[in-house]
């Protein structure tokens, strides 16, 4: 569970990282927050580079930055994206989120306030674990 106002300050810093996109190649900035168990928000942002293929998204960043801090548990995300509607995680962040998360709610944002709310366990039914 998630309430609004926790939503709301998650979005708020997902939104504040989403300023920092490194994202010229595809114009598409992406803005992601992670809430840690004790409260705790860690921010990140889309970081494109010239290969392309090295692009890691806001998701991941947000979530690497937290756990390089120590930080092992987790109570949400949030993603921000200039798309006209609210957009899941990539699947190669459900996996790294559901690693590492677990069973979190996923606020989707867009920045014209639209809104949706997920899960990971739907937004990544059957993951593989070792
Ligand atoms: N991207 C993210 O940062 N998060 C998502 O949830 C979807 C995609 C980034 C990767 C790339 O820099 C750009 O958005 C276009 O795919």
């Amino acid at each position: 569970m998630i309430d609004s106002e926790r939503q709301e300050r998650l979005i708020a810093e997902a939104i504040h990282s989403r300023e920092n996109a490194i994202s010229r190649r595809s114009g598409f900035a992406v803005g992601a927050a992670i809430e840690a168990e004790d409260g705790r928000i860690f921010g990140g942002c889309n970081v494109e580079n010239s290969t392309y293929g090295l692009t890691v998204c806001a998701e991941r960043v947000a979530i690497w930055k937290a756990l390089s801090e120590g930080v092992r548990k987790f109570r949400a995300v949030a993603v921000v994206t200039g798309a006209d509607a609210p957009t899941p995680p990539c699947g190669a962040c459900r996996q790294i989120l559901w690693e590492f998360a677990g069973d979190v709610p996923v606020v989707s944002a867009t920045v014209s306030g639209k809104r949706k709310l997920y899960r990971m366990a739907d937004l990544l039914p059957e993951p593989f674990e070792l």
